[in-house]
């Protein structure tokens, strides 16, 4: 069960230092840097949520709607969690809170992508019944495959 003092909300500019630390702990050379994070949080066609224990920033999502196929349909390009408060259920937390919001602008699909071997991210997207759709070879560079996955969003009661 997720800490009941997490609480999630949208990014603002002024969290940017703070998330991209985290962007740097996850994803090291491979992170985005803090001018394109602060050109992600200011567009708004991204949905960019923060998960928020004792005032810091502890994880983010990023996602929003695209086109795929002749559909609109949510996406899901990032999810951050602190190493240190991994495993307590925030990752899980912003899934769904982005689902929500994706419900809510209507679209019944949403997509993401994860490395073959990153086996934290697959975990958490099957336990939230995200499905294998296609494998994407050398997705993130040369030897590094991706899959994507999909999900069928429905509104809940
Ligand atoms: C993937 C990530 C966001 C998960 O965040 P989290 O807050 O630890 O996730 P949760 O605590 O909600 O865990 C939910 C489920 O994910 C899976 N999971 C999480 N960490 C895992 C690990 N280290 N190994 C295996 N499965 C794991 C489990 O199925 C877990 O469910 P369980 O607790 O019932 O076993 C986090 O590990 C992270 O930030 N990783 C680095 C960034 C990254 O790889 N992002 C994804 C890019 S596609």
């Amino acid at each position: 069960m997720p800490n009941p003092s997490i609480t999630i909300r949208r990014a603002e500019t002024s969290d940017l230092k703070e998330i991209h630390q985290i962007e740097v702990e996850c994803f090291y050379e491979d992170a985005f840097s803090q001018s394109q994070m602060k050109e992600i949080i200011k567009d708004p066609g991204f949905i960019f949520l923060v998960a928020i224990m004792n005032e810091n920033i502890v994880g983010f999502i990023i996602g929003g709607l695209e086109n795929f196929r002749d559909k609109t349909v949510g996406h899901i390009y990032s999810i951050d969690v602190k190493p240190e408060y991994r495993n307590r259920g925030i990752g899980s937390l912003l899934l769904e809170s982005m689902e929500n919001l994706l419900v809510e602008e209507g679209v019944k699909e949403c997509y993401l992508e994860v490395r073959v071997d990153n086996m934290a991210a697959r975990n958490l997207y099957f336990k939230h019944e995200y499905r294998f759709f296609e494998l994407l070879s050398n997705y993130y560079g040369a030897g590094k495959d991706g899959i994507r996955l999909i999900k069928k969003l429905s509104v809940k009661e």
